[in-house]
């Protein structure tokens, strides 16, 4: 048993789903919460400045004594989570092993899309990943950097919207994917608009969701789960502080957040 800390991290406030999932799993785990918003987005960054930014908030978080660190945006687990992992001694899981693992539990899955900030497509992350365990799957990679803006300004019912998303997913629907993996913090607030748009035939694996199971799964292989009969808490530190992002914190984590605080990193 270990009762210190989680220590979660995303370049905002979108890394808020990864920690509902979390909180719904794992409810006895205390969670520290950096959303670097100050320099957010990392998604149309270059590699060397979303690896020096992600070095930051992981120092950040070890002064929180925490016990493990999840890197909860795609961007920043496509860049960075290697050299994090070589560099600390700490556990660190990314949200990238997760979705991929969620993709492969189908046995029937063989035509994956993949949406994603820019920098998450080019680093193609998930496509190796999928590749070196299942071959001859057929995996379409598509950049969606309009749909964090649409999704942070509420306007997941848009018309807007859904104009865009058709445009960005023809080219997937046209290679007759099975599954689409959201590989991005924000989307899994559009699953309800995506499900409909694309069908039932077509899975959506998020990788918030899964991100929580493979983190259960690595505390437990660790002996380091909080003792469970007890009630986790949250704080939130943020790099910039703004109303509008105490409105997204509670879009995203779907209630109230805590008191948030600023930090300088
Ligand atoms: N958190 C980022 C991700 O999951 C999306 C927002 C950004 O570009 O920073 O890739």
């Amino acid at each position: 048993m270990n009762n210190s800390a989680l220590g979660i991290f995303d370049s905002g406030v979108g890394g808020l789903t990864v920690v509902r999932a979390v909180q719904e799993l794992l409810p006895a785990e205390n969670i520290v919460y950096l959303g670097d918003t100050a320099r957010v987005p990392y998604g149309s960054k270059s590699p060397e400045t979303i690896r020096r930014f992600s070095d930051e908030d992981v120092r950040y978080l070890l002064t929180q004594q925490v016990k493990a660190i999840v890197v909860a945006c795609n961007t920043a687990t496509a860049h960075a989570l290697p050299m994090l992992q070589e560099r600390y001694q700490i556990p660190i899981v990314g949200v990238i092993e997760a979705g991929v693992e969620a993709v492969l539990a189908d046995p029937e899955a063989q035509r994956v899309g993949i949406i994603a900030t820019r920098g998450t497509i080019a680093s193609h992350a998930y496509q190796h990943a999928l590749a070196q365990r299942r071959t001859g799957m057929v995996i379409v990679e598509q950049a969606t950097p309009l749909l964090v803006p649409l999704i942070e300004e509420n306007w997941i019912e848009h018309p807007a919207t859904r104009q865009v998303l058709d445009t960005y997913l023809q080219p997937l629907l046209e290679k007759q994917i099975d599954t689409l993996l959201l590989a991005c913090t924000h989307y899994p607030l559009l699953v309800p608009i995506l499900q409909e748009m694309i069908g039932d035939r077509v899975r959506i694996v998020d990788s918030a969701s899964t991100c929580a199971l493979h983190l259960q799964h690595e505390l437990m292989r660790r002996a380091m789960l909080a003792e469970p009969e007890r009630a986790g808490t949250l704080s939130i530190a943020l790099t910039d502080l703004s109303d509008q992002f105490e409105v997204l914190a509670k879009r995203f984590l779907r209630k109230c957040p805590p008191h948030i605080t600023r930090v300088e990193l």
